[in-house]
C-alpha cells in the first residue's frame, strides 16, 4: 500500500499542492483521474495547465511508446536529432505565418522559469540595457531571474533586493483598477502610467531592456488584459525600442481560444516564451524570439536537459492533435459555457465576486460582501475551504491572484459538454458545503458592519 504519510514525511516544507490534496493518484484519463482509494476526480488543475489533451492522451502515449522502441536517442544536451527537425516543423506550423518567418528557437532547461530567464539575458544582450519592465499581479517562475519580476511580494521575500533590475507597472484588471477606477478606464490609465515611465526623463527609471508581460495573467489571478491594452503596450513597445517579451508558458497553445494568447490582439512581439504545453505535458521549455536580436553567442544560454526527445515527441503529437482536432475552437467554445455555468452560480452564491477569463483559462474571485451588496475585498480563507470542498466533491481546482482568492479553471481543451456540466455540479456542491460548514462561523464583512 503506498502511503501518504510516508510522502510527506519525507518531503520538504516547500511542497505545494501535495499538502493541499492529501491523497495518492495513481493513474488518469483525459480529465479523470483516480487516487488509490479508486476515488473518481476531475481535473481542472491540469498539472496547472500543461495537460491540454489530460492524461494520457492516446495517441501521445502510442508516439512516445514507438520513439522510445525505435533506438533514436532519448536526450541529447541540443544535438539535432529527427524528433527535434520534427518537432520544430510542427512548431513553425503552429505559430502565425508572418511571426514564424522571422524567428529564431532557443531550446532551454525544462521550465517555464527557464525559459523566461533565457528571455530576460536575451534581450538584456541584445540592446546593452538592464532594466525589466514587468507588471503588477506577474508570475513568471522561481528562479532568481523569473522570481524577480514576479508581482507575488510574499514569495520574494527574503529572497529577491530591490536591486534586481526589475521595476514594475500596473497591470489592467477591470474587477480591481489598480488606480481604483470602476474598471472602464483601466486600460487607459494603465497605459499612461507606462508612457510616463517611458518617456518622463525624472521617473527614476533608465530605458528598458525589455518589457515582460502575460496576455492573461494566470497565476496572478486569471486576468485578461484586453485586445486594446494589448494594441497599445505593442505600440508603447515599438515607439521606445523596447522589446516586447510574451511569457505564454500558461495561456500557449489554444489554452485561451487562440492558438497564442497574443495572436487575440493581432500583435507581433519579439520574444515569446514558451513550456507547459510545448512538451505535451513532458518538460520542455524554448524562447521564440525575432532574429534582429538573435546577438548572443554560444554558449549563452546553455543547460544539459534541453534536448528531451520524448517531450519533443509528445509536443509534436499535442500541437498536431490540437490542430486536426480544432481544439483552439474548442476551449472557446467551451469556455464560453463553462463561464457562463459560473456566471450563473454567481447569482445565486454572493461570495463569487467576478467570474473572468478566456478560452479554457477561467478564475472565479472569492469576495466578502459590502454592506451595500458590492463585492469587497478578496476572501482567500473561503475560496481555501471551497477548494477543499471541491476535492472532497472530486474536483481538482488550482488557486491563485491576491490572498489566492481566486479559483482557476484549466481542463483540457478536449473535455465535452458533458464534463462541463459534471464540473459546474461538482463546484455548485462545493460552494453548497462550504455555506453549511462556514454558517454560524462566518459573519460577512457586510452583516458584521450591520450588526455593529
Ligand atoms: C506565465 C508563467 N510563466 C512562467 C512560469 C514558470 O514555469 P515553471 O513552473 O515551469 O518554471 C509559469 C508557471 O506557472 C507561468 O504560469
Amino acid at each position: 500500500m503506498i502511503r501518504y504519510e510516508y510522502i510527506r514525511s519525507l518531503e520538504s516544507n516547500a511542497r505545494t499542492y501535495a499538502e493541499t490534496f492529501k491523497t495518492v493518484f495513481e493513474s488518469g484519463s483525459g480529465f479523470r483521474i483516480r487516487d488509490a482509494g479508486g476515488r473518481e476526480i476531475l481535473d481542472c488543475l491540469g498539472c496547472a495547465g500543461a495537460l491540454p489533451l489530460g492524461h494520457n492522451h492516446p495517441e501521445v502515449t502510442r508516439e512516445i511508446v514507438r520513439f522510445v522502441q525505435s533506438g533514436q536517442l532519448q536526450q541529447t544536451l541540443d544535438l539535432s536529432t529527427p524528433a527535434k527537425y520534427e518537432f520544430m516543423q510542427e512548431l513553425v506550423a503552429t505559430l502565425p505565418g508572418s511571426w514564424a518567418r522571422d524567428i529564431k528557437i532557443q531550446f532551454c532547461s525544462p521550465s517555464g522559469s527557464d525559459a523566461v530567464e533565457a528571455a530576460l539575458k536575451l534581450v538584456r544582450f541584445a540592446t546593452q540595457r538592464q532594466v525589466i519592465i514587468a507588471f503588477h499581479g506577474a508570475y513568471h517562475g522561481m528562479t532568481a531571474g523569473s522570481l524577480a519580476a514576479m508581482g507575488s511580494t510574499i514569495a520574494k521575500a527574503g529572497f529577491i533586493s530591490g536591486v534586481s533590475g526589475v521595476h514594475f507597472a500596473p497591470f489592467p484588471h477591470r474587477f480591481r483598477c489598480p488606480f481604483g477606477s470602476d474598471g472602464s478606464d483601466t486600460d487607459r490609465l494603465c497605459l499612461n502610467y507606462l508612457r510616463t515611465i517611458l518617456t518622463d526623463p525624472e521617473s527614476g527609471i533608465t530605458r528598458p531592456a525589455g518589457i515582460l508581460v502575460e496576455a492573461v495573467q494566470g497565476e496572478g489571478g486569471c486576468i485578461p488584459a484586453s485586445v486594446q491594452w494589448l494594441n497599445g503596450l505593442a505600440a508603447l513597445a515599438r515607439e521606445h525600442d523596447v522589446p516586447l517579451i510574451l511569457d505564454e508558458v500558461q495561456t500557449g497553445f489554444g489554452r485561451t481560444g487562440s492558438m497564442f494568447a497574443f495572436e487575440a490582439a493581432g500583435i507581433s512581439p519579439d520574444v515569446v516564451v514558451l513550456s507547459k504545453a510545448l512538451g505535451g505535458g513532458y518538460p520542455l521549455a524554448a524562447i521564440l524570439y525575432k532574429r534582429r536580436l538573435d546577438k548572443w553567442c554560444r554558449g549563452m544560454h546553455a543547460g544539459t536537459f534541453r534536448g528531451n526527445q520524448i517531450a519533443m515527441v509528445a509536443g509534436k503529437t499535442t500541437m498536431r492533435v490540437i490542430r486536426e482536432e480544432q481544439l483552439v475552437a474548442r476551449a472557446e467554445e467551451l469556455g464560453t459555457l463553462l463561464a457562463s455555468g459560473l456566471e450563473r452560480l454567481s447569482a445565486t452564491f454572493d461570495e463569487i465576486g467576478d467570474v473572468r477569463g478566456r478560452g479554457l483559462m477561467i478564475g472565479v474571485e472569492v469576495v466578502v460582501r459590502n454592506v451595500d451588496g458590492s463585492p469587497g475585498r478578496p476572501d482567500g480563507a473561503r475560496a481555501a475551504k471551497i477548494k477543499q470542498a471541491a476535492f472532497e466533491e472530486g474536483l481538482l481546482l488550482e488557486n491563485g491572484g491576491r490572498q489566492g482568492a481566486v479559483l482557476r479553471f484549466l481542463p483540457p481543451l478536449n473535455i465535452t459538454t458533458e464534463d462541463v456540466v459534471e464540473v459546474l455540479a461538482r463546484f455548485e456542491r462545493a460552494l453548497v458545503r462550504t455555506q453549511r460548514e462556514l454558517k454560524g462561523l462566518y459573519v460577512s464583512e457586510g452583516r458584521r458592519a450591520a450588526l455593529l
